[in-house]
């Protein structure tokens, strides 16, 4: 089969090869692979900055991949040649609490991941592709979906009629304002770019706020909610970012710590957050168990992924530029027919 393989930092690493499909273990499927998405995450292994310590050469990059169940091994009970599948990030988190080793066990690095004809995926961590969605679109759930429902529905009990502030409109982001717009929240949205604020009201948002513009975009959050304050906050951005966020914030209400592009590192207002009484939550995406009860609710709330280009199996390394220079929504990498 070809294969994408990283076989050391940096793109120029990243390399196609011919190597032999991969044999199911018994709880295990054999997968051929359609499409894959690509996350930040993928861009940081590539960079070699994405928990370096426990990456091994080769391995075969992107933990986010749908396809068709195309042999299953002797002891698989749920799933069945001809199956579309997705595939779970964290293949040892299924349920409950999270274990130390699941960064150890996640697809696309270190385990072998989407990018390429045939994968392999354990039995108990892969869900059914709902069938509105084509295997591109599905490609797009794992990481950016489920790490925003993960937030949202299984920390933040979020109720219709909920605000949320959703800064940025990136993978996480563009799927922040469709599953709090389905779910019934009132949606705020920052972005750099005017054009990209009239597309996500086009998806649900109902108040934009350009932060180039309004820098001190809290203000105007405050202002929006009649000085209340939202109830949920994506926080994606990282560094200084989350003392803007403790000032937009309702009392009690939620920061989901998800993202970093601006930095890993803050010196945080600990009074401000006393004072609202926040409930602070690092998220690291989700478990299986979550991601089945998604998967339901995306063909119920009838949610279409937004993917802003296709790249075909060979342009695999023009995807991942695309990526590093920023997308409206999902880069996918169509895999095979
Ligand atoms: N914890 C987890 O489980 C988890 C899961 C997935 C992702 N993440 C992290 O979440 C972050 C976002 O991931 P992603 O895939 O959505 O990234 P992405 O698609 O690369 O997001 C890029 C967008 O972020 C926005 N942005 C950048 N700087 C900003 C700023 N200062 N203020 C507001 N928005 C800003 C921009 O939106 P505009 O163009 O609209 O300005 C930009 O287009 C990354 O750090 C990623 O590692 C974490």
């Amino acid at each position: 089969m070809k294969a994408w393989q990283r076989q050391g930092v940096g793109l120029e690493n990243l390399r196609l090869m011919d190597l032999p499909i991969p044999e199911p273990g018994p709880k295990q499927l054999l997968v051929r692979v359609k499409a894959v998405s690509l996350n930040f995450r993928d861009k940081a292994i590539v960079d070699g900055v994405y928990l370096p310590e426990i990456m091994t050469e080769p391995f075969v990059p992107v933990s986010d991949a749908s396809g068709e169940v195309v042999k299953v091994g002797s002891e698989v009970t749920q799933f069945k040649k001809g199956d579309r599948v997705t595939s779970h990030m964290f293949t040892k988190w299924i349920d409950g609490s999270p274990k130390k080793d699941d960064g150890a066990n996640a697809l696309g690095g270190p385990i072998d991941g989407g990018l390429a004809e045939y994968m392999l995926l354990n039995e108990e961590a892969t869900v059914m592709t709902p069938s509105s969605l084509t295997d591109e679109e599905a490609s797009t759930l794992p990481v950016a979906a489920l790490t925003v429902w993960f937030s949202l529905v299984e920390y933040g009990k979020i109720k219709a009629g909920d605000s949320v502030l959703v800064l940025g409109t990136g993978g996480v982001s563009v799927y922040a304002v469709q599953i709090a717009s389905a779910l019934g929240a009132r949606v705020i949205v920052t972005s750099s770019s005017n054009e990209k604020l009239e597309k996500v009201k086009a998806l649900g948002a109902k108040d934009v706020i350009n932060y180039v513009e309004t820098p001190e975009w809290e203000k105007e959050v405050l202002e929006i909610t009649e000085g209340k304050g939202v109830q949920h906050i994506l926080e994606v951005v990282g560094g200084q970012s989350i003392n803007r966020s403790i000032e937009a914030l309702a009392l009690q209400g939620h920061i989901y710590v998800i993202g970093f592009l601006e930095s890993m590192m803050a010196e945080v207002n600990l009074f401000s957050l006393l004072a609202k009484q926040a409930q602070l939550h690092g998220v690291n995406v989700g478990h299986r168990r979550a991601f089945d009860d998604m998967m339901r609710a995306f063909d119920e709330l009838n949610i279409k992924p937004v993917i802003d280009t296709v790249y075909s199996f060979n342009q695999a390394l023009d995807a991942y530029e695309h990526l590093y220079k920023g997308a409206f929504g999902k880069v996918v990498i169509k895999v095979s027919e």
